[in-house]
């Protein structure tokens, strides 16, 4: 750890602050950085006002995204960052110290050369223990997320994989009953070589998830809203469980990204992204985080997991994803506008017998998602009134739409979701699911009506 970030540290945090309360914190802050630490997993140890200061999240952005600050202007700048969409307007602006050039290179190199005592200056010596590109990233997340550290992995599943593999043995489990598909098959048909327990419940049911629990839960796992029915999970009320069984509380963040969703507030100890979806938003990046709300002896095991078998995001990607999101913000508020006005529109159709949209208020979970969401997502599932010939008829229509999987990218897709699931599937043959992009609505809505008339 070089000593000059702790001098940059110690620049950001002495700021003229802009509230009494802050003040009082800032002045009489003492930092200690523990040398032991890579440059991503810098312990800050907060000799004296430590409670205090974790309670003021945007000085906490500051701390999470030190990497950002080159000097007391940059701090300045972070500091007046108050709103998350001016955060990610400026995610990794870094300006280089050589060139000034304001986006931030990719790092490329493999290997880092030692100095003449025998110590790696800058604390990189492989890229699979770290890359600065991807720490870049993984700095951006957590302070997005304000959290306390983040490791990228080269898929949302081998996130997920991770974190499974992290457990301590003989660990129980609790997942939904409609978890993404494909951490069902890996809980599944994969477990032989992580040997968990499984629970599925319905987590809607806050009393079915504390009959789950056993002296061996280790974690529950929260999709909200759920794939591809939308349910919503009281994460609040599930994480009050969490905690009084000991038990980690994660929060697949997918489908909502931390604009929408703050699941650290309400008490998730982890929170989860496919970083391919809305994070990296262009359909061309695989990834996927994981962000920790606190240090655990949990994401410490994770993060080792990272660097001994490198399932990490390559730096191209890494570089995509800070590229997407610089525009999450816009595209996502775009997004769920198209949500909206399609749920709305497919709501009044003779042909559809249920639309799943949690911003509909007939939704079961309308008022937990209205509670716990800023706005209800770019997500819309439905099901035809008739056969699977008809619900893949309509899918196979559509002329705007496009017929493929995934989400979170600016072209909105259609997808016959058991299609896809396969033999397994527990999904309706007659639901078709939506991921709305950025498209004109009057384009998306005449494409489903001809679509839907057709059958
Ligand atoms: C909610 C959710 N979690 C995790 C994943 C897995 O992510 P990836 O495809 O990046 O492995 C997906 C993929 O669709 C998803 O929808």
């Amino acid at each position: 750890m070089a000593g000059g970030h702790r001098y940059q540290l110690q620049e950001a945090l002495s700021l003229d602050p802009p509230t009494t309360t802050h003040r009082k914190t800032h002045t009489s802050l003492r930092i200690q950085i523990s040398e032991s630490y890579t440059p991503r997993h810098q312990k800050l140890d907060f000799v004296a006002e430590d409670l205090r200061l974790r309670e003021i999240p945007r000085l906490r952005n500051v701390i999470a995204g030190h990497y950002f600050i080159h000097s007391q202007s940059d701090a300045r700048r972070h500091a007046c960052m108050n709103h998350i969409n001016t955060l990610l307007a400026h995610a990794a602006l870094t300006p280089d110290q050589e060139t000034s050039a304001l986006i931030p290179p990719i790092h490329l190199a493999t290997t880092y050369e030692r100095e003449r005592d025998n110590s790696y200056p800058r604390g990189y010596q492989y890229a699979r223990d770290g890359n600065p590109t991807r720490h870049l990233l993984e700095n951006t997340l957590t302070s997005l997320e304000s959290g306390f550290a983040c490791c990228t992995f080269a898929s949302g599943m081998a996130t997920c994989h991770s974190i499974l593999q992290a457990l301590k043995p003989n660990a129980h489990i609790i997942i939904p009953e409609d978890v993404y598909h494909g951490l069902r098959v890996l809980v599944f048909d994969e477990n032989a070589s992580i040997g968990l327990r499984v629970s599925t419940v319905d987590m809607t049911s806050v009393d079915e998830v504390e009959a789950a629990l056993t002296e061996e839960t280790q974690l529950i796992w929260v999709e909200t809203p759920s794939n591809p029915l939308l349910q919503i999970s009281d994460i609040r009320a599930i994480s009050k469980i969490a905690t009084r069984a000991g038990a980690t509380l994660v929060v697949d963040g997918t489908w909502t990204t931390p604009i929408l969703q703050r699941p650290f507030e309400l008490g998730a100890d982890l929170v989860i992204h496919s970083l391919t979806k809305y994070m990296a938003g262009h359909s061309d990046v695989l990834g996927g985080a994981v962000v920790a709300r606190e240090e655990s002896e949990l994401f410490h095991n994770i993060s080792r997991l990272q660097q001994r078998v490198g399932a990490v995001m390559d730096p191209f990607s890494c570089w995509l994803t800070l590229r997407g999101l610089r525009t999450l913000a816009v595209r996502l508020r775009a997004q769920c506008d198209n949500a909206e006005a399609v749920a709305a529109f497919l709501r009044d159709q003779p042909r559809i017998h249920a639309v799943y949209y949690p911003g509909l208020e007939a939704h079961p979970g309308h008022d937990v998602a209205r509670a716990q969401m800023k706005r209800f997502g770019a997500m819309v599932s439905f099901e035809i009134d008739g056969s699977e010939q008809d619900a893949i008829a309509v899918a196979a229509n559509v002329r705007v739409f496009r017929r493929a999987t995934s989400l979170g990218g600016t072209e909105s897709l259609i997808e016959h979701r058991s299609s896809m699931e396969g033999r397994d599937t527990s999904t309706s043959p007659t639901l078709l699911r939506l991921s709305l992009g950025l498209e004109y609505p009057d384009d998306l809505i005449h494409d489903l009506a001809q679509a839907l008339e057709n059958i």
